[in-house]
């Protein structure tokens, strides 16, 4: 075979040449490029050549010389770019991709913004009080006398105690409950005031399935003038026939709180039996979700809004309580327990 034709395959052995790991690449740079490879040899038959030839020969020995040299870095930088992004994904692309869990909003947020939607449609704003309050505001305020047995029913986890018998009035406690927010949003408000306070409170109770000693309370405050008790009893019916549905009942049972007058107990028909009598109701037909009751006089003029002018209403309902009516939960302490199996169950609401 000529020289030149020889260049030509050789030219095309280049061309399609493909490293596609290192081993491939260093035999082509052994094969085509090294002192001991094919050009020497190909310089050595140059120099055997015919001097006419020279010329010509010279010329195409010399391009295939930068083809290989062009060639090897290409196939050089092709392989470096390859290891390059294996290297850096580390992932198998052609595996199927990790489902996406997100997590749910748990059962008692839940409740609580449904309770506040059925009362933001009949006009009530929400407010929020501090978990860590003063004797005025969870007590004193609320017309609990010092010393009156009523401030006993609520077990007080106090973070700062130094009263005397006659003087409560620097001790520092977890609120026992967001009546204490009431006092807030009438020391702040001219009426009307109609306002929902959701929020988490403290007693010194034993943990059981029944009671927990950190707990939700919402409490419902409407003072304006003209408010009547058959006010609080028409939102009351509303929000359990919104909440529990149109066949609920509702009944009051008068009941003693210091700040209401009259008061009363909050009772809707057992969501479980009926009315018919079934454990959970312990055969009454009926159970308890919170107090209500006129606001007394003395609370008003102590948040200074005048008795006679203005009345109103305020209930308080726990958020636990009404959650395990509505879906029949039957241990309060699962929902502190955070157990995956649980809180799943409650996927669907909002
Ligand atoms: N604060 C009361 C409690 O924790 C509940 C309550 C009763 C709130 C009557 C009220 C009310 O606003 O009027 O037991």
């Amino acid at each position: 075979m000529d020289l030149l034709e020889k260049i030509k395959t050789i030219k095309q052995e280049i061309k399609d040449f493909n490293a596609p790991d290192n081993d491939q690449l260093e035999s082509f740079r052994l094969k085509f490029i090294s002192r001991k490879g094919i050009m020497s040899n190909l310089f050595d038959e140059f120099k055997r050549i015919p001097n006419n030839h020279k010329k010509a020969v010279g010329q195409a020995l010399n391009d295939l010389k930068n083809d290989a040299q062009t060639r090897f870095q290409e196939l050089a930088s092709s392989l470096k770019s390859q290891e390059g992004s294996s290297k850096s994904s580390g992932i198998d692309l052609s595996l199927p991709p990790v489902q996406n869990t997100l997590g749910t909003v748990h059962p008692l947020t839940s409740v609580k913004l449904q309770i506040i939607e059925i009362f933001e449609r009949i006009g009530f704003n929400v407010s929020e009080g501090p978990e860590i309050e003063d004797d005025w505001h969870n007590f004193t305020a609320l017309n609990f006398p010092h010393n009156h047995p009523a401030r006993e029913m609520q077990d007080t986890f106090f973070i700062e105690k130094p009263s005397k018998a006659d003087d409560k009035s620097d001790d520092i406690a977890l609120r026992t409950h967001t009546s204490s927010v009431q006092v807030r949003v009438m020391e702040q408000t001219d009426p009307p005031i109609r306002t929902l306070s959701p929020g988490r409170v403290f007693r010194n109770e034993a943990i059981s399935a029944r009671a927990h000693c950190i707990f939700h309370q919402v409490e419902g405050l409407y003072v304006d003038e003209n408010v009547s008790f058959a006010d609080l009893k028409q939102t009351l019916y509303y929000f359990a026939r919104e909440m529990f549905g149109k066949d609920t009942k509702v009944r009051f049972r008068p009941s003693y709180f210091p700040f209401t007058e009259p008061s009363a107990e909050l009772d809707i028909t057992c969501l479980i039996c009926h009315g018919e009598g079934c454990p959970i109701c312990k055969y009454s037909g009926w159970v308890e979700i919170g107090g209500a009751g006129m606001v007394d006089p003395n609370v008003l003029s102590n948040c200074n809004i005048d008795p006679e002018k203005y009345t109103g209403f305020a209930f308080g309902m726990g958020i636990e309580r009404i959650t395990m009516l509505k879906y029949q939960i039957k241990d309060i302490r699962l929902f502190t327990e955070n157990d995956i199996r649980f809180l799943k169950q409650f996927t669907s609401l909002y």
